[in-house]
Parts: C-alpha cells; structure tokens; sequence
C-alpha cells in the first residue's frame, strides 16, 4: 500500500539477501521508521515487542526469522532452537506455529549444508502467498458490502476492531481488503474505527492506513460501539482473527466479543476476515481451548504520545500502585458470527461451513 506516494509491503528481503527490513509500528503514526532484523533474536524481539503484529504478519516474520536463524546455525540442533524462541514470542495467534512448521517441513529433510537457501526462498514465498491470500479475501468479502450499498442506497458504515490492516500481513489486510477493494470500486464508506485500548492499534495503525489510502473514516473510543451499532449508525462489522477453530470461533483482539454481542442484539451483521492460515483445525471450543496472551501492565496504566513540542513521550494514566491485568484478546462464539470471509470464499462461522470450504483434513493443503 503506498505511503505519501510510494508503495510497502510491511516485510521485505533487504538488499544483502540475509536480513530483512520492516516497519516499526511502534513509532506510528507519529514517525515511519524502517528497523533492521539481521538475526534470530532481533527477529524474535520484534514480534514480542510489536515491532511488527497481526497475526499474519507474525507468521511471515517469524518464517523470515527462521531462515535468518539457518545462515548461523542451519543443524537439527539449530532448527529446534529457531522454533523455541521464535514460538516464544506470543502464544495467541497460531500462524506463527503454522509458519514455523512449514518452514521445519522444508528444511529437515535437506543437509545442513542445503537449508538456509531453502529457508530463505520458503519464507519469501509464505510472504508472496500472503499477500495473493489478502487479495482474495478482498474480492469474496467485497460483494457483501456490495450488497449493503444496494440496500441502502447511501454511504456503507462499517465497524472495524484493532488493526486487521495492511499492516498486520505483509499487504492489503485482511479485514481492510474487502473495504480498500470496496473502496477502489467507488463504493461511498465510512469507517468506524475502534481506538483499540491498551496499545490503540486502531486510532494509531487502522486510521494511518485508512487516511493514507483516501478512505473516510472516525476514530471512536472502544466503548462507543455498542451505541453506534443500536442506534443503526453502522452497517456491518469486519474484523480479524488471530485464531478461529474448526467449528468457527474466533479470537481476536480484546474487545470483538462485546462488538460482536451489540452487533447480534441489534442484527447487524458481523463478519470475520481470515486467511486459511489463522485456521487451527485442532481445536473446537476456543474459550476452552486458546491460550489468551495477556501482556505488560505497563501497556494499561501507560500511553505513548507525541506532544505539542513534537517530542514523543511516554505518560502514566493511572491510579500509582493500582493492580492492572491485561489480556491481549478473547473469544466470539461462532454463534455470534455472521459469515467467514476467507480466501477460499464466505462461508458460515460453522464446522460445516469451513469444511466446505476447505475439504476434510486429508484435502487441505
Ligand atoms: O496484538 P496484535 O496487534 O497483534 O493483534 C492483532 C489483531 O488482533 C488482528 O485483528 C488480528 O491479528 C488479525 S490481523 C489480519
């Protein structure tokens, strides 16, 4: 997606063919940085400081991160050190695990002597697919707001939660593709975007690159969704997972349950945008069955800003000496989610619905 004028992708090879560059989203919106990853444990550093997030683009670095780590140590012993650290990183979206086990398929059948190569052309080519996976979840999920807008007649209000960007894959979005095609197609939107409390992936991330592409929008604090859906001020949600199970359950950043159970009380409809590679088919029941990483208190009672002098700064926003929790993410039900919008089509948020889509398990890819 282009950046006052110029076209990134939030991941790409750098120039000496061993390293990588990316994005720092951390500093964004306020500065665009490109930070370096020239080992395996920069690599692990920035998926667990947010350096670069979003599920899919966990997944990219993390199989980048592994084929970095083979230039240095390409033994048995090496790849299983790459996956500890790598995995370590954040427990919730399971493309990271979904990377790392295509990335060890490739390489422990090859010598030593074989595998960094290999690993570097994998990774690049897990990239590649992620972004022509992106593409096609925006052309299934377009006809739906399509349809909004025949109905309708007027603007299309849609609700978004977090960052389901261009800036969690390596381009396009997942959530955002359908509204970028949409978008693109003259379709006339307007975006609700949730600040997304604690780190504001929302009023920081989704509304960069929703202002940059041209695309109108209003930042709403994460409470305001209820009323906005009651009052029919928004159309449709779209958000992303960060996991959905073989049923359909989705978990997603903190805050989408509620989103999703105002949505359902009012019969708006709720979509969710994913890429085959969120789908952990072996699990059901994801309030049971997903780890919910929950993060430093710091994000809670802390928040990074950029003040009048232009200076960045970091303030404290909280009662000193208050306990804080903060859990990363939570669980929709499928039974509150209208329809999957993958890269193989919409489906229902069901076991039946995604089977038909992907086939029993000996038919996956
Ligand atoms: O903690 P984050 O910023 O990595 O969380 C990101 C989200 O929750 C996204 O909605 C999810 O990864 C889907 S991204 C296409």
């Amino acid at each position: 997606m282009n950046i006052d004028g110029k076209h990134y992708r939030t991941i790409w090879p750098h120039a000496d063919g061993v390293s990588v560059e990316v994005i720092d989203q951390t500093l964004l919106p306020h500065e665009f940085v490109i930070k370096r990853l020239a080992n395996l444990a920069e690599a692990a550093e920035a998926i667990r400081s947010m350096v670069i997030r979003g599920a899919p683009l966990v997944g990219v670095t993390a199989a980048y991160g592994f084929a970095i780590a083979m230039r240095s140590d390409a033994s048995d012993q090496g790849i299983a050190q790459a996956c500890r650290a790598l995995l370590a990183t954040r427990p919730t979206a399971v493309n990271l695990r979904w990377a790392l086990d295509a990335m060890r398929a490739t390489v422990a059948p090859l010598p030593p002597a074989a595998r960094a190569d290999a690993a570097w052309k994998r990774a690049a080519e897990i990239a590649e697919e992620d972004v022509a996976i992106s593409q096609r979840i925006g052309r299934a999920g377009m006809p739906l707001i399509e349809a909004a807008y025949a109905r309708t007649g007027r603007t299309v209000n849609i609700l978004t939660h977090c960052n389901a960007g261009w800036l969690a894959t390596v381009d396009w979005g997942t959530a955002t593709a359908p509204i970028y095609k949409a978008h693109d197609a003259g379709i006339p939107l307007h975006i609700w975007v949730d600040e997304t409390r604690p780190r504001n992936q929302g009023a920081s991330l989704t509304a960069y690159e929703l202002g940059h592409h041209g695309v109108p929008h209003t930042i709403v604090v994460d409470n305001a969704g209820g009323h906005l859906i009651q009052r029919g001020m928004v159309d449709l949600c779209i958000v992303g997972t960060d996991r959905t199970t073989a049923r359909g359950d989705v978990c997603n950043k903190i805050g989408t349950y509620l989103k999703a159970l105002a949505a359902h009380a009012s019969g708006v409809p709720f979509y969710v945008a994913l890429p085959q590679t969120t789908i952990d088919w072996t699990i059901e029941d994801g309030v049971r069955d997903i780890p919910i990483e929950e993060r430093d208190p710091r994000e809670v009672t802390h928040i990074t800003g950029r003040l009048a002098s232009g200076d960045m700064a970091i303030v404290h926003t909280t009662a000193p000496g208050s306990p804080v929790s903060n859990f990363a993410f939570d669980v929709t039900p499928a039974a509150y989610v209208t329809a999957l919008i993958t890269d193989r089509g919409v489906c229902a948020a069901s076991a039946d619905g995604l089977r038909g889509l992907f086939g029993a398990t000996d038919e996956r890819q």
